[in-house]
This record gives C-alpha cells, structure tokens and sequence, in this order.
C-alpha cells in the first residue's frame, strides 16, 4: 500500500481501483467479498415510549339563552330570555398520548482512517521505497520503520484517482435525534353543574314550565383529540463504534529501494486455494486489521458487532407541550322550573332553553419521558469494505515477489 501521490507510478506496480474508498476487512474464507456501508441509525426499543399527561380542567359558561321561550302573564322571578352563566369549573379528566417509536438520525462509519494507494505487485518486482506492509513481529525488517501517520488508524483506500496520506473519521460518535410527536386520545369532560342566571329579576307565578331564576344547568363537555407539540431528545451519548479488530505492526520500507523482507505480510484478494508458493495464510481473530502504536500491541483486539446509546437527557428525558384546546359543552338537563306568577305578560326562558357552552383553553402539562435506544444490527456500524486473505511471506525465499494480485 502507498501512502502518496495518484500521479506517482512503480514500475511493476499498478492500482487496484477495486479497493479505491475501502477498508480492509479480513477473512477467514475466500478473498474478494464486500460489505458495510456508509452510515447507521438506532431505532427505539421495544414499543417505544409515551408520556403521561397531569389531569386538567376547564372552566365554561353558557351564552345567551338560545332555547324556548315561554310568554306568560305578570311579574314572575323566571330567567329572562336574555340571561346568561358565568363560568363555572368543569371535572378534570386525563387524556392519553399515544406512543411513539422514535428514530435517530444516520451517522456516518467512518472508524478513525488513513488513506492508502493498494497497489498489486506484477510477481516480478520486490515492494517500492516507501510501500507500506503489515508485520507481525517487533522486529522490525532490516532498512523498514515504523510510520507515525498510521498508528492506532485503519487503512482506507483513498477515492477514485485519490492521493493517500489523508486521516479522517472516529472511533466514537454520536446521533441527533428525530423529532417525533404523539398523538393523543380522546378526552371530555364528565358532566358538571353550571353557575346560576345573571339575568334580569322577573317575578310572577307560574303556570307553565319555566326557568326559575336560580335555575342551573348540567353540562358536559363535549371531546375531543387534543394535539401535542413535536419535542427531540436533547442529548444522546457518545459511544464507541469500532468494529472488530485485532492489531497489526504496519511498517514503511525506507530500504531506498525495492525490498520483500521475510516475514512481510501482504494482501490477497482471491481465493485461498491461489495463494503461491513461499507465501503462507496469516489468521487474525478480527474482521478489521487496526494499526498498532508499536510492537507491543500486535495481536490486541477490539470493537464490537454491535452498539447502542442512552438518551442522557436530564431531568426526566424530553417534554411535548400540548397545544391549548377548549371543548364545546351540551346541556344535559335544568335544575328547577316553575316560579310565582303574579300578572302582566312577559316573556321568560322555558325549562327546555339552551345556552351555547364554550369553555376556557387550557394546555394539559404533559410529563417528560427518558427514552430507550436498541442496538443497531449487528455490523450496521461497519464501514463499506472489501474481504482480504493476508499471506506472511515465508523465511529465506529471497527469490520470492508479492505475488499478482497481492497489493503489499
Ligand atoms: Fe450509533
Ligand atoms: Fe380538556
Ligand atoms: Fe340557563
Ligand atoms: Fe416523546
């Protein structure tokens, strides 16, 4: 692999575009195979969350009388035909939101990275001046060092006609959250005993069933389906999202020219059964191959398949605010009728009358609720790879090259 310029040629040498914006992942089987992809998301746990609301109430009041009106002679103390309710307390009721399955955004797998140039060898040409390889031991080849630029990285093959050398990417990350909504239930309000009459003192006495002036009415509220306010989970934890991986030493041939050191381990991208002679399969446990610092963490392993994350919002996790909504009420019955008639004629509300009920706004409190996140799939976090054989060249074979195919 080669840590330079596109532009810069090795003779013998040439790039292996197949591998142009991908990782290394290793394999135990055959060569060639792909897989990842460019970001993850988590989905909530289980069926979600909701959030339970505090109880609420209205007030209401009855309009102008709207209903009949009954013409009788003389003074009675009847409820004019104007007369109207203040406001009264309505019975509290609790509504229900509804859960949600609420969804992170993507973020990008991108693992802390190098970019390389691969390279695949013609068989008949040692490793260029400047080559990147693997190695497994800490004794590092003769003339070979060890590079800064990759330490603790994995390699990633530059873009399409890119230069290596570029770093990017981390081995932690965190999400933003979606905002989500619920939807609430229905809810009314349980019947409840309106103010008195604020009309005119009528008295007489009554022959027909009218409305003393004293009268209250029972009134319900009708329901309905109030409407929460969109709300996003403030604040996710940052976790770790390596895959997993075991350590290899990568070392740099500063020989100052071609080299193929015993031991050197290059890359096959075939099948196993191609692998030539004086060349052996190297195995690692990891589905990566992460760049170690030195020699003493070759064989260290790391990562895992999966991850997750906790919402770490505090104080009771996120809050919908309801919108503030009022009922229309219906009446459902007048408490009394039938007051003293005396004479003259004048027209008072009958028992049967009705007012137009409307109550106060109100916006239930809803109570916050802290959510729970799955883990993502198992190698959802993988970045977009392509599946590799290492072969360890084998001791004393001077006359061995990486062979084709191989990109060292
Ligand atoms: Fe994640
Ligand atoms: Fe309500
Ligand atoms: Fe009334
Ligand atoms: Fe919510």
């Amino acid at each position: 692999m080669f840590p330079g310029a596109h532009a810069t040629s090795h003779s013998g040498w040439i790039r292996v575009t197949d591998l142009d914006g991908k990782f290394l992942a290793y394999t135990s089987g055959n060569g060639g195979g792909t897989g990842g992809s460019a970001s993850h998301t988590h989905s909530e746990a289980g069926a979600g969350h909701t959030h339970t609301q505090v109880q609420h109430r209205h007030t209401f009041s009855g309009g102008t009388n709207s209903g009949n009106v009954n013409i009788v002679l003389g003074l009675v103390t009847f409820a004019s035909t104007t007369h109207t309710h203040a406001a009264a307390n309505s019975n509290y009721a609790t509504a229900t939101n509804q859960n949600t399955i609420s969804t992170l955004g993507a973020t990008t797998n991108l693992p802390s990275y190098i970019d390389v140039i691969f390279k695949k060898s013609d068989g008949t040409t040692d490793i260029p001046d400047g080559f990147w390889a693997w190695f497994d031991s800490s004794s590092t080849p003769t003339g070979w060092s060890i590079p800064a630029g990759p330490k603790n990285r994995y390699v990633r093959g530059a873009a399409a006609s890119g230069d290596g050398g570029g770093t990017g990417g981390a081995v932690t990350h965190t999400h933003s959250a979606v905002a989500h909504t619920h939807t609430q239930d229905t809810h009314g309000h349980a019947s409840a005993t309106s103010a008195g009459t604020t009309g005119t003192t009528k008295t007489g006495t009554n022959t027909q069933n009218d409305a003393v002036l004293a009268h209250t009415h029972t009134v319900s509220l009708d329901t309905l389906v109030a409407v929460n306010q969109n709300a996003t989970i403030a604040t996710i934890s940052t976790d770790a999202d390596e895959p997993v991986y075991e350590k290899l030493l990568l070392v740099q041939n500063d020989t100052g020219g071609g080299d193929t050191p015993d031991g050197i381990i290059g890359i096959w991208l075939e099948d196993a059964t191609g692998i030539p002679a004086g060349w052996a399969r190297k195995t690692i446990t990891g589905d990566f191959i992460k760049c170690a610092n030195d020699a003493t963490e070759i064989g260290n392993t790391g990562g895992a398949l999966t991850h997750t994350h906790t919402d770490t919002d505090d104080g009771g996790g996120h809050v919908h605010t309801q919108t503030a909504h009022s009922h229309a009420g219906t009446r459902l019955s007048t408490s009394d009728s039938k007051g003293d008639r005396v004479s003259g004629v004048t027209a008072v509300a009958a028992v049967a009358h009705n007012h137009t009920w409307t109550s106060s706004s109100v916006a239930a409190t809803n109570n916050g609720a802290v959510v729970t996140f799955a883990s993502c799939s198992s190698k959802a976090a993988y970045p977009a790879y392509y599946e590799i054989i290492l072969i360890k060249k084998q001791a004393s074979d001077e006359a061995c090259y990486l062979p084709v195919l191989g990109a060292g």
